[in-house]
């Protein structure tokens, strides 16, 4: 070979490799090499390029492809950017109504007005203004922290730079979706999976003049932050939005009544493939600003909006076979291999049978041909079985009744609905049992927990079945010399993990405690324990019997959390591992969530019934007033409110222990002062 065509060899190589570190980089997030040996390889192909006129197509001189950005400068949120709870039925609908006019103590046949929106598949951003200035975009990040992408967001035209109108808030963070519309997709469908994640690389570009020539469209919805503002509803918001320059979408629409946004979800269900974006769903917001004030918000998402999401598609298919997953609960799910089928675009090899009862009750067989359902980013899940189809040899599925670990499995006494659950459950709570050990390692990393990235699922499998990890604080003993020679592995990739690794070592006290994935201690749970506490001294201290019992003053912890601690704190191995995490971690203050309010750094509680106000929302009430509600007498407490019919026997003993006793007029009053 002469060397011209040894140097066209060597460009093309480069080029090869060039594309493999993207793909690890975007596909598989996980990068093998550094940036910097990124962007040395890419000098080099420019230089191949410069010297002998190469130019191939899949250079990155010619293609607009990935590039590695993990540069972004993190910023938090003003107001966190929460998600969306889902519906998927018209029963779902109706119980979303129902509860909030519970909440709202309406009276049942109360219809809302809500504001009707596109579920818009794309990427959410916030925009900052200050003075009618975009000044800085983030990206929705993990909610609280998003990425600084300005740079990127400016070179998308629907974003106006500057808003003169005089009736726009002097600062206000703006949020919508950032997408690609399908006819510009297709121009550059082979480099991306789908359009959402043409927009998601285009938008994370370490450099603009990429994201530009990638056409990004941004319609805006909603809003975080924002200083004082005139306006009553969310559809005048939207028009409001209009007038200063933004694209909205031009499906929006104000509906009352179920049956109405039943109609309208089918109606645009039936179009939404002749749309040019994607849509994954129908957004209902309760229209009227002051509603979904007193409505508020939940853990992850408000309770005054909900996603209404496509229904499912359907396949069928024939069972294969059926296997016996054990969650962290040390629930035994069964699930149902299925010959490979396209399910609406996705291939599904899986199915959830959810557990013995549904097996027994639908007498599902190895070896039936069975319809099976997905809907959204819900796990698929089998409807029904023909048995017109079933081979006479075919026979009866035998839940097992042990645990692959060995225990013998149990099936609890509900004490709420007084029925035997129909779930079968591996009775052990610690981390003896190896399939629930390997569970609780995935939800101690999970990205509401200690969010480490680069630690997924596949990648605990990998070190559980390497014997690198068992428990919790392994993690923190990883060996990365020896990981960064694992096959798919590098130095590049092992310093990273160590780097997160390190970084999760740093964080809020609840997370921990939802990290430790003790069985009915959700997010939620795990905040209000959080906030009773205070800190990690105090949380240790629940390993005494009595110190868990205090736990029943917090309003919404109850008898079923409770004995949940309990069991969690009888096992030695637990606390091991809580005992071992405490040294190696470090819990940052407890963000006290209100600093001010009338009822700020007061305990209060409730008896009897209130009018016209529910419970939920007087809870609300005090806790935006930085008060704290608990549900026993003691002399810790500052106020007893109480309404028609209280109970006589807590009057008289906040009356013993001197506790102020407020009606509910004293109480109303109060709250309004802090308004
Ligand atoms: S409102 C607090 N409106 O859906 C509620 N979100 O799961 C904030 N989305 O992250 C969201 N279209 O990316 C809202 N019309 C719309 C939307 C919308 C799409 C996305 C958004 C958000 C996710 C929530």
């Amino acid at each position: 070979m002469n060397s011209k065509k040894i140097s066209k060899k060597i460009y093309l190589e480069k080029i090869k490799l060039l594309e493999k570190c993207n793909k690890y980089y975007y596909q598989k997030q996980k990068p093998i090499v550094s940036d910097h040996e990124f962007d040395s390889l890419k000098e080099e192909i420019f230089n191949l390029e410069s010297k002998y006129k190469y130019k191939d197509l899949k250079s990155p001189s010619v293609k607009v492809g990935f590039e590695p950005s993990k540069k972004f400068k993190k910023f938090k949120h003003r107001l966190k950017m929460l998600s969306l709870s889902n519906a998927f039925s018209k029963e779902d609908l109706i119980n979303f109504q129902k509860k909030n006019i519970n909440f709202l103590t309406f009276n049942k046949d109360y219809e809302f007005e809500y504001s009707v929106e596109p579920k818009i598949d794309g990427i959410s951003a916030s925009l900052n203004y200050k003075n009618g200035k975009f000044v800085k975009g983030l990206s929705r990040g993990d909610g609280e922290e998003g990425e600084d992408i300005t740079a990127n967001l400016k070179t998308i035209k629907d974003i106006p730079l500057k808003i003169t109108y005089t009736d726009f808030p002097d600062e206000i963070d703006i949020r919508g979706e950032v997408f690609i519309e399908n006819n510009d997709f297709k121009k550059i469908e082979k480099d991306f999976a789908n359009p959402r994640n043409a927009a998601s690389g285009s938008l994370r570009q370490k450099d603009p003049k990429k994201t530009e020539l990638i056409p990004l469209k941004f319609i805006a919805y909603t809003f975080g932050f924002s200083s004082e503002m005139t306006i009553d509803k969310q559809s005048d918001f939207i028009n409001n939005l209009n007038k200063w320059g933004f694209k909205t979408s031009e499906l929006n629409k104000t509906i009352k009544g179920i049956d109405n946004l039943v109609k309208h979800h089918s109606d645009i269900e039936k179009k939404r493939f002749s749309l040019n974006y994607d849509i994954d769903g129908i957004v209902y917001k309760v229209n009227d600003f002051n509603l979904q004030k007193r409505l508020g918000f939940m853990a992850t998402a408000p309770r005054w909006a909900v996603a209404h999401k496509f229904s499912a598609n359907y396949s069928i298919t024939k069972i294969i076979d059926i296997d016996i997953q054990v969650g962290r609960t040390g629930a035994l799910t069964p699930v149902a291999k299925v010959k490979p089928v396209n399910i609406g675009g996705v291939m599904v090899s899986n199915a959830t049978l959810h557990n013995e009862d549904e097996i027994n009750r639908k007498d599902i067989r190895i070896g039936d041909t069975v319809k099976i359902e997905r809907a959204g980013d819900v796990i698929p899940h089998v409807i029904s079985v023909d048995k017109n189809q079933r081979n006479s040899n075919i026979k009866k599925f035998i839940f097992p009744k042990k645990c692959p670990c060995g225990y013998d499995t149990i099936k609890e006494f509900n004490k709420v609905t007084k029925k035997i659950d129909a779930v079968r459950r591996c009775p052990d709570i610690g981390f003896d049992c190896n399939r629930i050990a390997k569970e609780k390692l995935k939800h101690f990393v999970s990205k509401d927990a200690l969010n480490i990235e680069g630690l997924g699922k596949k990648v605990i499998e990998k070190f559980w079945d390497l014997k690198f990890i068992k428990l919790p604080d392994d993690i923190f003993n990883l060996n990365f010399q020896t990981i960064s020679k694992l096959e798919g592995w590098g130095s590049q990739s092992a310093e990273n993990l160590k780097n997160s690794i390190n970084k999760s070592k740093k964080l809020k006290l609840d997370r921990f405690i939802y990290s430790l994935g003790i069985r009915h201690i959700g997010q939620e749970n795990a905040k209000l324990i959080s906030e009773f506490l205070g800190d990690y001294s105090n949380f240790i201290k629940l390993k005494e019997k009595k110190n868990i019992e205090d736990l029943s003053n917090i309003d919404g912890i109850g008898e079923t959390q409770i004995s949940s601690l309990k069991n969690f704190f009888k096992n030695k191995l637990n606390l091991k591992v809580v005992s071992s995490l405490s040294e190696i971690l470090t819990f940052e203050k407890n963000v006290v969530k209100k600093t001010e309010g009338v009822f700020f750094n007061k305990i209060l509680m409730f008896t009897g019934k209130l009018n016209n106000i529910s419970r939920a929302e007087a809870k609300s009430i005090v806790e935006n007033n930085g008060g704290k509600i608990v549900s026993n007498v003691s002399k810790k407490l500052d106020y007893l409110v109480a309404g028609e019919k209280p109970t006589s026997r807590k009057i008289k003993m906040a009356n013993d222990l001197k506790v102020k006793i407020l009606n509910q007029k004293d109480f109303e009053k109060i709250s309004k002062l802090g308004q």
